[in-house]
């Protein structure tokens, strides 16, 4: 773990009810279909995992997540548009693999829009394959957008 990767893990905590506003900001600017705040705080509600990267109390990114027995699912990684492209989105991502080392996880898995290509980037870089397609899945600008489902293997 370099110092960076360091840095970012003592930054990120539990996503709190609190946190749902500055979250909703960032949702809403980085997606152009945003999860709604209901979503937001039901992922919180339920068992699934909800992290902040958070530096002098400002949110930065976040990251929402469900593990199934061996199996983990990505659901949301994002990251403030004011600092994206400079490494966050990688230093995150990092952090969920060591985290999925740490619970013995076997797979992650992903799914992305086939036109979000610095998320498509930011897998293929990070060790992920794509392992299938879901044609149709998302609603797009017009119609329908394909769903490209990627997965990483840990050792
Ligand atoms: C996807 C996302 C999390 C990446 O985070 P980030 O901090 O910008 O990513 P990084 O700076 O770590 O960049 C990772 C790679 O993607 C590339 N990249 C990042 N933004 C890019 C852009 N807008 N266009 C082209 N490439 C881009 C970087 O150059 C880097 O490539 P490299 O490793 O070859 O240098 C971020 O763009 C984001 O929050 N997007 C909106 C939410 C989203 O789409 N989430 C994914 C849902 S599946």
């Amino acid at each position: 773990m370099n110092l960076d990767q360091k840095k970012l893990a003592q930054s990120m905590r539990p996503m709190t009810e609190f946190d749902l506003l500055p979250i909703m900001q960032i949702e809403n600017e980085a997606y152009q279909f945003p999860w709604t705040q209901g979503i937001m705080s039901d992922c919180l509600n339920s068992d699934y995992y909800c992290y902040v990267y958070s530096i002098d109390n400002e949110i930065q990114g976040y990251i929402i997540f469900n593990v199934v027995l061996d199996e983990l699912h990505l659901l949301n990684i994002c990251i403030d548009p004011a600092i994206q492209n400079k490494g966050y989105g990688h230093l995150l991502l990092n952090w969920l693999i060591d985290f999925a080392h740490s619970k013995h996880i076997k797979t992650l898995y992903l799914e992305v829009r086939s036109s979000n290509h610095p998320a498509i980037h930011l897998y293929e870089t990070s060790g992920f394959n794509e392992v299938g397609c879901r044609p149709n899945y998302y609603p797009a600008k017009k119609g329908k957008e394909d769903a490209l489902l990627f997965a990483y293997e840990l050792l």
